[in-house]
């Protein structure tokens, strides 16, 4: 008997092909979160899950899912997943890191460009006969070059932002609890020097009990009027209501956001009816190479625990000790 794995939501056969004919594989459906009803009911069989990052494995699902023998995510972040219940249970966790760092390093320096310049906003003025003459003083935006970034969070992600922004002629200075040694050319400075130094705030940091709300009132206020804020990270780390206030009073000029809290975020919020908000749907890794090879990452992740072979990306080794 081939052993059952639950995928949360369905994926292009191609980049899910080591799975044939090593599994009994049961699909979600796709365009809605978490668990589909056919999932949740084959989970008293179930002996491997691959989900998104929109799919939650909590202590309840656990608990129905006696077989279980392993988890993989298809993300970085595993925020999504109470590790610590997974662990307890002798279940190890699986994420994959590193193949995803380009795309949303990229993707951070694009949302930085988009806002600075103003490219939105310019592009529908035009499309909308806005575009009468050169104006010398329309669309004025923000220089990058001496300007400063602040990163907080700087692993593989925030360094490849800092690697790529100095590039751009951009300062770059960091926070996180402790300073690391980098070639990046990042300055390690206090999280209340990052945030009255920085033109350009960006969050690279994963979404724990340290960084929920991170961002909020006293951190935006702390910020220049003039500064920019990213966030490519987890929506949580940024306090939606304190930045609905800090956008409409000026504590800060505006912000891009490819992650929201919540997520989707509903086409209603009044994020959307702020100018000076760039907000796009949590697609830092949405390129074809990166998803493809995240995919083919969790396959190897499920295949090993299935086998009882370490994870080659595991976020709970301790399942492996004693
Ligand atoms: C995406 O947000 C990821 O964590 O991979």
């Amino acid at each position: 008997m081939k052993p059952m794995v639950l995928l949360s939501h369905p994926l292009p056969s191609e980049w899910i092909a080591s799975l044939e004919g090593q599994v009994h594989l049961i699909v979600g459906p796709d365009e809605r979160p978490g668990w589909a009803p056919n999932l949740l009911e084959a989970l008293p069989a179930a002996e491997g899950l691959i989900c998104l990052l929109t799919a939650r494995v909590d202590e309840a699902l656990l608990d129905r899912a006696p077989r279980l023998r392993v988890v993989s995510n298809m993300a970085v972040g595993v925020d999504n997943i109470d590790v610590a219940a997974c662990t307890r249970r002798g279940i190890p966790v699986g994420n994959t890191p590193g193949v995803l760092t380009d795309a949303t390093a990229d993707l951070t320096l694009g949302l930085l460009l988009a806002v600075a310049r103003w490219l939105p906003q310019s592009a529908q003025d035009a499309r909308a006969g806005r575009w009468t003459t050169w104006s010398p003083t329309g669309w004025l935006g923000a220089d990058l070059r001496g300007a400063t970034l602040g990163i907080i969070g700087l692993g593989k992600i925030g360094m490849a932002v800092a690697e790529r922004a100095r590039g751009f002629g951009l300062r770059v200075v960091y926070w996180q609890p402790r300073p690391k040694e980098n070639k990046v050319g990042a300055t390690y400075v206090s999280f209340e020097e990052l945030l009255a130094a920085s033109d350009f705030v960006s969050l690279h940091c994963p979404l724990n009990d340290s960084t929920r709300g991170l961002i909020g009132e006293t951190a935006l206020r702390a910020m220049k009027p003039t500064a920019i804020l990213i966030n490519v990270a987890r929506g949580p780390v940024v306090q939606t209501e304190a930045l609905v206030r800090a956008l409409s009073q000026g504590w800060i000029a505006a912000a891009a956001l490819d992650v929201t809290d919540p997520e989707p975020l509903p086409s209603d919020h009044p994020l959307y009816s702020l100018p000076n908000c760039l907000i796009t749907p949590h697609i830092g890794s949405a390129t074809y190479g990166t998803r493809r090879r995240m995919a083919e990452m969790a396959c190897e992740n499920l295949l090993a625990g299935l086998e009882g072979r370490p994870l080659p990306h595991c976020v709970n080794p301790q399942v492996y000790e004693g």
